[in-house]
This record gives C-alpha cells, structure tokens and sequence, in this order.
C-alpha cells in the first residue's frame, strides 16, 4: 500500500505527484509530503514501535521513502532525552529535559534532514546535488551524500565553523567557500543549478528534508509515553526543525496516538540575528532580512528565513514565542549545561538554556510544566567559539 498521497504547497495547496522531481511550487511555497494517514492508522499501532529500529527509520509509514532500498542510514535518531536536573535547580524548575541531538551521526539533528532527503534523492535518481550551508547540514548532507554514492557540491560561508568544513572535505564532497552569508551561498546554487545540473537541496527548498527532522516530534511523543511536553525550545535558524515537529504532531493526532494539547513552541534566536522573534513582536505575517547577520551560533545565522511566515503561525497557534539570546549569555550557557549535565552543547543549544531560564523568570513558563530544550548539535564542532571564552 502506498503510504503517500501527493505533495501539497504550503502556501497555495496546490497538489503534486509524489513520485517527481520537485523543488518549490511555481508560487514559491515549499512542498509538503501528505500521507494516506487513515489507511496508516488501520495497519500500523504505537505499540509495533517497541520492536522497531532503534533509529529514525522506526516511523518509516510516515516517511516518504516506497522502496526501503533506497534507504541511506548511518544510523540517526532515537537520541537520548536527558532529564536535566542540575541544570533545571539552576534554572528554577524540575521539570527540564535536554533532546540530545548531537548524538546523531556528524554530530547534529541535520542527520535527520539528510536522510530523507539523500534516500529520496537516490529513489528519484539525482546523480548530483548542490547545498548552501551554515556548517552542520553541509556535513550531514557529505556524509549521506558519500554512502549513496552521489556527486555534492558545498557552499558555505569563508567563516563557517573549521570542523564543518574539513569534515565535507575529508567525506569527499565538492566545497567552495564563499566570503558571504548562507543567504549568498544560497543565490550561487541558485544562479547555476540549471547549468551544472544540480538538485537544489537548499532548506525547504525540497521536500524531504523536513519529513526527516519532523522525527523529533515522534520521538519526543513516544519517549514521553505519547503526552507531549508543555514547551519546546528550538534554536531557530531556517526554522526546518520547528516545522518539522508541528507537522508531527498533527499527524500523530491523525493517527490517533495523541490528542489535541500541543506544547508551547519557542523559537530561541540570537541577537545578532533574530529576524523571527522581530516579525513575532511585530505581529507581522512575515519576517523581514536581518541585516549584518551575526553570531557564533551558525546555524541561526539564518537572515530570512524561507518558511518565516509557517514559523510565526506555529508560534501563534501553540501560544508560544520568540526570544532572543546574546552570544554573550550563549558561551555562557554551554559550560553551564556542560558542567551541570554532562552535555557539550552546540551554541545553538545552548541558546536555549538562557532562553528557557528567562522565560521561567519572566513567568511565561510555570515552574510545573515540562520543559524540552533541543540541543541540536555537539559543541565539539565549535571549539574556536568556545575557547575564546
Ligand atoms: C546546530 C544547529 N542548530 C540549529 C540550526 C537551525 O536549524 P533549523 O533550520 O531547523 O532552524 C542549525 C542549522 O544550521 C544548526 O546547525
Ligand atoms: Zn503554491
């Protein structure tokens, strides 16, 4: 039975054949993948995952994926979630879980992302693809690249963290380094895909990408006994994750496996780039480019956000919010988590331990509620930012 209907436009609903190439849709909205979820629910229970994969490949009904030998695996999801204690007392609550991604393979949840999409990559027979990147997705997408044999070409800012970059290398994939933002990287893939005959694999500018990293909303459900958490605290860049997760959950309500109470969702950004949490405050349906992008988070060095306009609607509709953290309290706050809970956070992830700290100060959150903060990536891959400190 095939699992999957079409692919929908996000923004205009226009219906797509699933088993095509495609990019965005003619109106510019990215493509989101629509399952048979009625039939899925008839075959498939909860209680079939306990003897399922102990990866991401678990919940493969609600991926896109119809021949399972076009699976590219190297193992990703099923991270750990930490209960954080230490980390919570210092923070004022005792109700704090920190998501682990940087157990993932090359060390962050773009693992997820990639293995989607590389799979389908090989299921519609791209030879070669093309990848703007702020560092971690450049490295998943290497890595899956080099196991399905498909040729990859990188670009990435000159200043991208040096681990990201000597990874790509050394996984065998085509880089180029360009003096300039992802924004930047994002046009040259733009200006000669066509040419070169390359697959635009740019956040949201595909499909699959997002089927991957939604797996963190299944896999928070499922390790909370399927009652979802209260809040959600995700450090923002492209937005990807965050879009992900909401589409999880209301297909996990589809299913049947969990009801209608959604968390808070809470886009954490830094200050030196907070296009999103600017937008939130405004009340605008759109954000708007931050100029003068800046931070040692790279992966939120993200100036406007592809999907800004699903992001701010899932911030609404889950009665969450936008925060902003200075790299200052960021390179604060990774010894912090470090030291108190065994977990060398990415900056990003780290973001969110001030984010969450503020927003318990400030009373937006309960000191009862049940906090998830996603640590999105391993701090090893950011040394230099870390020892400037
Ligand atoms: C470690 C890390 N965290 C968060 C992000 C932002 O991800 P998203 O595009 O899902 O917002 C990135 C993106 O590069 C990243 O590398
Ligand atoms: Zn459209």
């Amino acid at each position: 039975m095939p699992n999957v209907t079409h692919l929908e436009c996000s923004l205009c609903a226009a219906r797509f054949p699933a088993d095509r190439i495609h990019n965005l849709c003619s109106c510019g909205g990215t493509l989101l993948v629509r399952y048979d979820l009625a039939a899925i629910k008839s075959i498939w229970s909860r209680d079939t995952l306990r003897a399922g994969r102990p990866d991401l490949w678990r919940y493969l009904p609600v991926l896109p994926v119809q021949r399972p030998e076009s699976i590219v695996s190297l193992g990703e999801g099923m991270t750990p979630l930490i209960r954080a204690h230490h980390l919570g007392t210092a923070i004022g609550t005792q109700q704090l879980w920190v998501k682990d991604e940087g157990l993932n393979p090359t060390a962050s949840f773009k693992a997820r992302g990639m293995t989607t999409a590389i799979s389908m990559a090989r299921e519609l027979g791209i030879r070669k693809i093309a990848i703007p990147s702020a560092g971690n997705a450049a490295s998943a997408a290497a890595a899956y690249a080099a196991a399905a044999r498909i040729e990859i070409h990188i670009f990435m800012p000159t200043d991208v963290p040096q681990a990201n970059y000597v990874e790509c290398k050394t996984l065998g994939a085509i880089v180029t380094l360009v003096d300039g933002l992802i924004s930047d990287c994002a046009r040259i893939v733009a200006e000669r895909k066509d040419q070169e005959g390359w697959f635009d694999m740019s956040t949201l500018k595909e499909p699959y990408r997002v089927e991957g990293k939604k797996t963190m909303g299944y896999e928070v459900a499922e390790q909370f006994n399927w009652e979802l958490p209260d809040a959600i605290f995700y450090p923002t860049g492209g937005g990807v994750g965050m879009i992900g997760m909401w589409k999880a959950f209301d297909e996990l309500e589809q299913l049947g496996w969990i009801s209608s109470k959604r968390p808070k969702m809470i886009a954490v950004q830094a200050a030196g780039c907070q296009p999103i949490v600017r937008a939130f405050e405004q009340h605008a349906s759109r954000a708007e480019f931050w100029q003068n992008a800046s931070t040692v988070a790279a992966g939120l060095r993200v100036p406007k956000p592809l999907g800004d306009g699903l992001i701010l609607d899932i911030l609404r509709a889950s009665a969450g919010t936008a925060i902003a953290v200075s790299d200052e309290e960021i390179l604060d706050a990774g010894p912090e988590l470090a030291s108190l809970e065994g977990i060398f956070a990415a900056p990003e992830g780290a973001a969110c331990v001030t984010a969450a700290r503020k927003l318990l100060a400030s009373q937006f959150l309960k000191p009862s509620d049940r906090i998830v903060l996603y640590n999105t990536g391993s701090g090893l891959k950011y040394l230099s930012a870390y020892s400037a400190g």
